[in-house]
């Protein structure tokens, strides 16, 4: 039996009092969340020492929402992996598309920050999904299989130890989310794929991200394949947060 796992993707928001209003609202209704799932946050980097401080005493997750694929060296503005282990990280989202889209990242690069996260015993949430125009031109098995193909390649031995997260590219931010349906089919895609590179499959925990509400998130996290959710804008308000996190528990 898979657990469940809700990771909270802040994206580029927030600010110091309040994150920690934030983080004190999660902290105070974990104990409601449901023991069977995990929960995690993933902050922007600045506020990875706070977070950090604030949540090491209670049973919430954190992690970065990018990491360098470089270990160290002359890149500047970049954070490797071994900063982030510093930080305690549990997690490091890799791939998301707003990072694909605005920065130019290929599936190569992708998978190379995957390693490097792996490499310091951090577990990638590596993002796959289609847009609207993929999914209209009925590409979205082939586009979302090419992507996670380059991680699986370069992980090799290891591609069992990542959490993959599908979030189609027209669900995110535009409150059209997929149908519970729509997700779990291209979740059966997803694992298929991973059982024949691993033999592991039934054991990864494969996470559907895109306009996930409290409203929808039951729904969604009660198809075989969805393993739970990453959250974007719900995941900034404390109690849209704890609803979904209860859904999955
Ligand atoms: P929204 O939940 O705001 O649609 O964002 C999803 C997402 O991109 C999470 O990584």
């Amino acid at each position: 039996m898979r657990r469940k796992l809700v990771v909270g993707n802040w994206k580029m928001h927030g600010s110091r009092p309040a994150n920690a209003e934030l983080l004190a609202a999660l902290l105070a209704a974990r104990p409601l969340m449901g023991p069977g799932g995990d929960v995690a946050v993933c902050v922007p980097f600045v506020y990875l020492g706070e977070t950090a401080a604030q949540l090491a005493a209670g049973d919430i997750r954190w992690g970065a929402q990018d990491v360098s694929p470089h270990a160290q060296g002359a890149y500047t503005g970049e954070i490797s992996a071994a900063m982030l282990q510093e930080c305690g990280c549990r997690y490091a989202i890799v791939g998301h598309s707003e990072r694909r889209a605005y920065h130019a990242e290929s599936d190569e690069l992708v998978a190379a920050k995957a390693q490097a996260a792996l490499g310091r015993g951090i577990t990638p949430i590596v993002c796959v999904g289609e847009t609207l125009q993929q999914r209209d031109a009925g590409e979205t098995e082939s586009v979302v299989k090419r992507q996670l193909s380059a991680v699986i390649h370069t992980l090799a031995h290891c591609a069992a130890e990542m959490v993959v997260a599908y979030e189609p590219v027209w669900a995110i931010g535009t409150g059209r989310t997929a149908t519970p349906e729509q997700a779990q089919a291209v979740h059966a895609v997803l694992r298929a794929q991973l059982q024949a590179a691993t033999g592991h499959a039934e054991r990864m925990c494969i996470l559907y991200g895109g306009s996930v509400k409290a409203d929808n998130a039951a729904a969604l996290f009660a198809m075989p394949d969805i393993d739970g959710g990453l959250i974007g804008g719900a995941s900034l308000k404390a109690a849209d947060f704890i609803a979904i996190c209860r859904a999955a528990g």
